[in-house]
């Protein structure tokens, strides 16, 4: 047994406004466009579920509200499946429903950054461990990347963060650490800088959407300091609280793909086609003639 306190919350940061995807995300949430045939979210939610959360929290903005919409019965097309005896249609509907109570939705009012954000969800938090997961991140593996991570927390405690190398040249996409020893599948972290140019980056080790955090990590957001883009940093409150609390970054087994990115989306939508044996076949098929 673990004496760490456990992981129960998640927060989800949906309310970016997908400018990459314009025009498909003029009226769809980012969040909603499939990968094969599920919304981004919808994996995010699913690799909490398998992390053991109970507890989802979505930071959402003007125009996301199909998002809440996705996680609710859809009683209209869930009877007429049923009338039409369409049960495998009607069981993928429920399957990942969250139970009554479990979902809160909360409004960034202003686009002030990832930190500010994550310090919207503080009040519902309370004090208490949680995990932040971005849906444009995703990690393809027999294990959740989250679950991974959960479990590498109930050894170690403290703060983690996924990380991965980073082609030396794209430092300035990420949160890029400054790393101290490794152990396993865990690095000690030093320092933390947000999007350094690649002339300045203290490595290649970048921070990609999954973090476990403590809620000390709140009190430097509320002080709001502006940092790279102007915005509210994550990983500025973070690097605050070094020396103070344990961090470390945690290496994940599984491939990443970066679905804010039309390349990476549509790679994310190859590879986890190609990981189902119904899309497969037909898959491969189509991608020899390209
Ligand atoms: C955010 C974080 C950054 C992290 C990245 C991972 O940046 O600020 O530290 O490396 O997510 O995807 P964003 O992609 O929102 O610019």
């Amino acid at each position: 047994m673990s004496t760490h306190k456990p992981i129960r919350t998640v927060v989800f940061p949906v309310a970016g406004l997908g400018t990459r995807f314009l025009p498909a995300t003029k009226m769809v949430p980012k969040e909603l466009l499939p990968v094969v045939d599920k919304p981004l979210i919808q994996y995010a939610v699913e690799e909490a579920l398998e992390a053991g959360i109970d507890r989802f929290i979505f930071i959402t903005g003007r125009g996301k509200g199909a998002i809440e919409d996705h996680f609710d019965k859809a009683f209209e097309l869930e009877v007429t499946l049923d009338a039409r005896d369409k049960n495998k249609e009607l069981s993928l509907l429920n399957k990942s429903m969250p139970q009554p109570g479990q979902m809160m939705f909360v409004r960034q009012q202003e686009p002030l950054g990832l930190g500010h954000a994550v310090w919207c969800a503080h009040k519902i938090v309370g004090d208490e461990p949680f995990a932040v997961v971005l849906p444009d991140d995703m990690v393809l593996g027999e294990k959740g990347c989250l679950a991974q991570m959960v479990q590498a927390y109930n050894e170690t405690g403290g703060n983690l963060v996924a990380v991965e190398e980073v082609p030396h040249e794209h430092t300035n996409r990420y949160g890029v650490l400054n790393p101290g020893e490794t152990k396993g599948a865990l690095t000690r972290i030093k320092g933390l800088v947000e999007k350094p140019d690649p002339s300045k980056a203290p490595s290649n080790l970048a921070i990609i959407g999954r973090y476990i955090l403590q809620p000390e990590v709140f009190a430097p957001l509320t002080e709001g300091k502006r940092g790279s883009g102007n915005e509210i940093q994550l990983t500025d409150a973070m690097a605050t609280l070094l020396g103070t609390q344990p961090f470390h970054g945690f290496s994940f087994e599984g491939k990443r793909f970066d679905c804010g990115d039309k390349i990476g989306f549509l790679e994310a939508n190859i590879a986890y086609g190609m990981a189902r044996e119904d899309i497969r076949p037909g898959l491969t098929e189509i991608l020899a003639k390209y």
